[in-house]
């Protein structure tokens, strides 16, 4: 059940017997010579939607631009400063949670986020701490949709350490099951990109000259997509389960 296809009746009726949404985030940019730009907002809403069937959960739009500064070297990416994300994630939660939406289920395709995320959440909570009062009804938390056991499990045997950090064959696999029309098979150079930190745009691609850290995209299959989404949207249901009813 997807928000934007909804009318404000049903999302009404919606909420007599389930305060949970689902919010997929992810990112707009450089993923590589063959990855899709869209990579991390592709596979965090299709994962979204996957464990929104799954639980009969309702999904809210994808936050398709991220805190991708580093990539801002590259064509085609684009980038929310990590203020410009804290302020667009609390609207986002505040706006539903007027209509009485308490809890707040992120699944996430970029590890750029995470930081910008969870300081969202605190200043949603901090609002409300300094407000005083009897505090909020709201929770919200954050599942990053590659790092599920059954995900990483399934990299490890695929790919093991040519998974890499950036532009991982995970990652472009899964927007290759999902688009089949856009995969990209291709044999890179050198096979395996270099690994190491950065710091702002130029000095990632500086040191990592094609965008990919680590990683070796040139394994990924479509079937192997399949299986990668079959396992995040597995692992991602029975937490969502867990999570809105702790005794289940
Ligand atoms: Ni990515």
């Amino acid at each position: 059940m997807q928000l934007h296809l909804q009318t404000w009746p049903a999302i009404e009726h919606y909420l007599r017997d389930n305060r949970t949404v689902i919010m997929p985030i992810g990112s707009t940019e450089q993923h590589g010579p063959n990855g899709l730009l869209g990579t991390d907002a592709i596979t965090a809403e299709a994962v979204a939607r996957g464990v929104g069937e799954a639980t009969g959960t309702l999904v809210a739009p994808v936050i398709a631009v991220g805190m991708a500064q580093h990539h801002l070297a590259f064509p085609g990416s684009m980038a929310l400063r990590p203020g410009t994300l804290i302020a667009v994630i609390r609207d986002c939660v505040e706006s539903l949670a007027l209509h009485g939406f308490e809890r707040f289920f992120f699944i996430n395709g970029h590890g750029g986020n995470v930081a910008s995320t969870t300081a969202a959440f605190s200043e949603i909570y901090a609002a409300a701490s300094f407000g005083g009062g009897a505090g909020t009804r709201l929770r919200c938390t954050l599942r990053n949709w590659y790092e599920t056991p059954g995900v990483a499990a399934l990299s490890r045997e695929l790919y093991g350490e040519q998974e890499g950090s950036h532009a991982t064959p995970s990652e472009v696999a899964l927007t290759w099951y999902l688009h089949p029309d856009r995969a990209m098979p291709m044999n890179l150079d050198p096979p395996v990109a270099p690994r190491g930190s950065f710091t702002d745009a130029a000095d990632l691609r500086r040191n990592f000259p094609d965008g990919r850290i680590g990683s070796n995209p040139g394994l990924a299959t479509i079937e192997h997509g399949k299986r990668i989404y079959d396992a995040a949207v597995h692992d991602l249901s029975r937490e969502l389960r867990r999570w809105t009813c702790p005794s289940s």
